[in-house]
């Protein structure tokens, strides 16, 4: 039987992705947090994992270097990669937002947004017929408005306290965002039963965790 390559975002989603695969029964004893290890296999399921940064995950999928992928819907959102979204697993939850030190940018003709997300950004206030001027940065994105380089921000929200931390609001509410398992379109044919068995399988246990709540 074909080995299923599954690409799983490195960071925040390992542990419970590994913690929900351990309830349907599939183990990489490999795997340890401190290991630069890139890549666990199961044989018996016949699964290879091959970690990735996050950001890699729909690209990897869309291009067929693996048949699934587990990531963040801001990554998939970002990537506009074209994949199936199968299951939202429900752990990984946050929210992407507008935030700010206070609603002075909503007057600006063109306010400077600073994000991870450019993509989401622009996408998200053109639709509203608002221009912006984006500055992609790759961390600390709260910075920005602090120090006078963007007039607001365009981030994920998870716990709420990075921003509370830097004297920053959530002023608008762009998407609800959580871990995702999608899958190559091509894959999803030319290997129908094996991935379908495997996507019932997980959806099967996120059902369960969802009645246990
Ligand atoms: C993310 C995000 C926020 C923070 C939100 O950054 O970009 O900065 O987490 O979490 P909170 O609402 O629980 O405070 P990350 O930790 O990935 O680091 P980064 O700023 O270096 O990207």
């Amino acid at each position: 039987m074909e080995y299923v390559e599954l690409a799983l975002a490195k960071g925040r989603l390992v542990d419970s992705t590994l913690e929900l695969f351990a309830e349907i029964g599939l183990v990489f004893p490999g795997y340890s947090k401190r290991s630069r290890k890139l890549v666990f296999t199961n044989d018996e399921w016949r699964v290879r994992l091959v970690l990735v940064k996050s950001a890699d995950v729909p690209t990897y999928v869309e291009r067929g270097a693996v048949d699934m992928g587990i990531v963040g819907k801001d990554m998939l959102l970002e990537s506009g990669a074209l994949v199936y979204e199968l299951v939202d697993l429900g752990f990984g939850s946050c929210k992407m937002v507008v935030a700010s030190k206070n609603e002075a940018y909503r007057r600006k003709v063109k306010p400077v947004v600073a994000t991870k997300y450019p993509a989401i950004a622009q996408t998200y206030f053109r639709e509203q017929g608002r221009p912006i001027e984006t500055i992609t940065l790759h961390g600390s994105v709260e910075l920005a408005p602090l120090i006078g380089l963007s007039d607001c921000i365009v981030d994920i929200v998870e716990t709420g306290t990075t921003l509370r931390e830097n004297g920053l609001h959530v002023t608008e509410e762009i998407a609800d965002l959580s871990a995702r398992l999608v899958v190559n379109r091509a894959s999803f044919k030319t290997k129908f039963e094996r991935l379908s068995c495997f996507i019932d399988q997980v959806q099967a246990a996120v059902d369960s965790r969802e009645a246990r709540l």
